[in-house]
């Protein structure tokens, strides 16, 4: 049995009962801005749940694409997912515990087979003035659960709201005590499959429960969870909803699943919810679901590139935006995995500059260095963000686009960091020293000049320390549109050839170099971070060429 047959028995069986299919909802809730995803079946039905009469009656069943953004990070222990498809099947104010377990019980055992001797109930002991669940406890044992799989559980376990315990929850959300079925692999490896929730309470301002005026049933179970159960895979991702999607990352990799289990389980999951995502609309961008698409995506290269550095994740997705979104980041997912070797102590000015320069979400940053037993200060990463979106606002080019570096970002700075160079280069060897090409690229300045012999050690260091002192000094860089005349008095350098121009651009960083120019600039020289020059070679008589990179120590 399959997930295809596994959901359609679902439907199936609920449909014999009374049941209408619903549509599922969008991944991005319409009706709802207090959440960014569905997270669960009900969340569309709560005005139902509330009393509302739903238009295909009081016996519901569908099966709804969720998303779990707060399980990003549990993601790779072999049962969690961001992404899953929930069960669910309500009774609006209709029937309840005696018809509910039941049923839930005779699919698990009759439908899908599962052995009772492998099946583990829960049922609420009571607590916050709601009293122990005696009768659903009565029920299992009347279906032939074993007793001593039955299990009593407080509020923290065995109730239910959006926002978790009674005292979680906010004034008028629901929720209520709930029994909880377990899928026993053995070893002690026990898996949720299946959830019913009893809705019949709803936080009051003065925060006390109130008992709602109808009795609902809110059932869920996680489709991968349950086919994982039937098929006996204690690893979730060892099912036909993951199969093919693994066989493409070890492919691209060419590192067995058994040897890189966790890092395949989250690119397996954060693809496919990523896919999920964008056919709801979502793209990558700096926020709120936006966001969320691109730390998944992110996060999912970055380990993929830790499985193999070669590896290209834009070939396993088949999604247009998904591939975009990777390269766009690829460009500088090597460097910035280089510099994260290199630091020795994180901190949250320096994961603010992997955030800036390489593009790298905060939370993946902060991931990668829990590995080496690290905690960043988030507190000190909000400044540094603040701060910065402070000096951006005054950018009078805007390139600054809400948070995330981009291509346009650090190509302006290398932008900045060339006109540095280009005086530091005169000021070390000599004003014969003058521009003859440059290109820039997201990872790297290349810049050739006049000068008729290498360059020695020394002054290679001399022009690098030059540039990293100006850029700490934090010019001002500002733009003035003046006549060809007046730039040439201003001792402005650039090229003088556009005679036909009857006026010109000048950047000046600071009172240090003052340089015709098209732009755009950063509005400050700090937020450059630091240089190193990479090469210094000759390309042809009288022409050397220097490559030097953005580095953050
Ligand atoms: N709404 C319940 C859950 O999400 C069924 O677990």
């Amino acid at each position: 049995m399959d997930s295809k047959q596994i959901r359609e028995k679902y439907i199936k069986f609920f449909v014999e009962r009374g049941h209408k299919v619903i549509a599922a909802a969008k991944l991005v809730p319409e009706n709802d801005s207090s959440t960014l995803f569905t997270s669960s079946g009900m969340q569309p039905l709560v005005p139902y749940l509330l009393g509302q009469a739903h238009p295909s009656g009081k016996r519901l069943v569908d099966s709804q694409p969720s998303f779990r953004a707060e399980d990003i990070e549990e993601v790779g222990d072999s049962r969690h997912t961001t992404y899953f498809e929930m069960l669910g099947n309500w009774s609006l104010g209709d029937y309840f515990k005696k018809e509910q377990l039941p049923w839930i019980w005779e699919f698990l055992t009759q439908e899908l087979k599962l052995p009772k001797e492998k099946l583990y109930v829960t049922v609420f002991e009571g607590g916050n003035g709601v009293p122990k669940d005696i009768e659903s406890f009565e029920i299992w044992k009347s279906l032939g659960v074993l007793e001593e799989h039955i299990l009593f559980h407080g509020v923290s376990e065995n109730w239910w709201s959006r926002s978790g315990a009674p005292d979680k929850m906010p004034a008028g959300e629901i929720g209520g005590p709930d029994s909880e079925v377990f899928y026993d692999f053995g070893n002690n490896n026990l898996l949720e499959i299946g959830n019913s929730v009893f809705i019949e309470y709803q936080k009051q301002d003065d925060g006390s429960l109130k008992e709602l005026a109808q009795k609902n049933v809110d059932f869920g179970g996680g489709l991968e969870r349950i086919t994982a159960a039937v098929v006996s895979s204690p690893d979730v991702f060892q099912t036909d909803i993951y199969e093919p999607l693994l066989k493409k990352i070890e492919e691209v990799t060419g590192v067995k699943y058994a040897d890189g289990k966790d890092k395949m389980q989250v690119i397996a999951d954060h693809l496919r919810a990523a896919e999920a995502l964008i056919a709801d609309g979502v793209i990558p961008s700096n926020k709120l679901q936006g966001y969320v698409l691109r730390r998944l995506l992110r996060r999912s290269a970055v380990k993929l590139h830790l499985l193999n550095p070669k590896a290209d994740l834009s070939s396993i997705a088949s999604e247009k935006i998904v591939k975009d979104e990777i390269e766009k980041f690829g460009k500088t997912l090597d460097r910035g995995l280089k510099e994260i070797e290199k630091i020795n102590q994180i901190d949250g000015k320096a994961a603010f500059d992997l955030y800036q320069t390489f593009g790298f979400p905060y939370e993946v940053t902060e991931e990668l260095f829990r590995q080496k037993g690290q905690e960043i200060n988030r507190e000190q990463f909000r400044e540094e963000f603040e701060k910065h979106k402070e000096l951006s606002r005054t950018a009078s080019s805007g390139m600054f686009k809400g948070g995330l570096a981009d291509q346009s970002e650090i190509v302006t700075k290398y932008h900045t960091a060339t006109h540095l160079l280009h005086q530091a280069l005169r000021d070390v060897l000599g004003s014969q020293v003058f521009q003859k090409g440059s290109n820039i690229t997201s990872e790297r300045l290349r810049f050739d000049f006049s000068f008729d012999r290498k360059m020695t050690d020394e002054e290679i260091k001399q022009v690098e320390d030059l540039v990293n002192k100006k850029i700490a000094e934090d010019l001002k860089v500002e733009r003035k549109i003046v006549s060809l005349e007046e730039a040439k008095k201003m001792g402005a350098i650039g090229l003088f050839y556009e005679k036909y121009k009857d006026k010109v651009m000048v950047y000046a960083i600071g009172n240090y170099s003052k340089e015709i120019c098209g732009g755009p600039h950063v509005s400050r020289t700090g937020v450059i971070g630091r240089i190193k020059i990479t090469k210094e070679e000759a390309i042809s008589s009288g022409i050397r060429r220097i490559r030097a990179q953005i580095v953050l120590k």
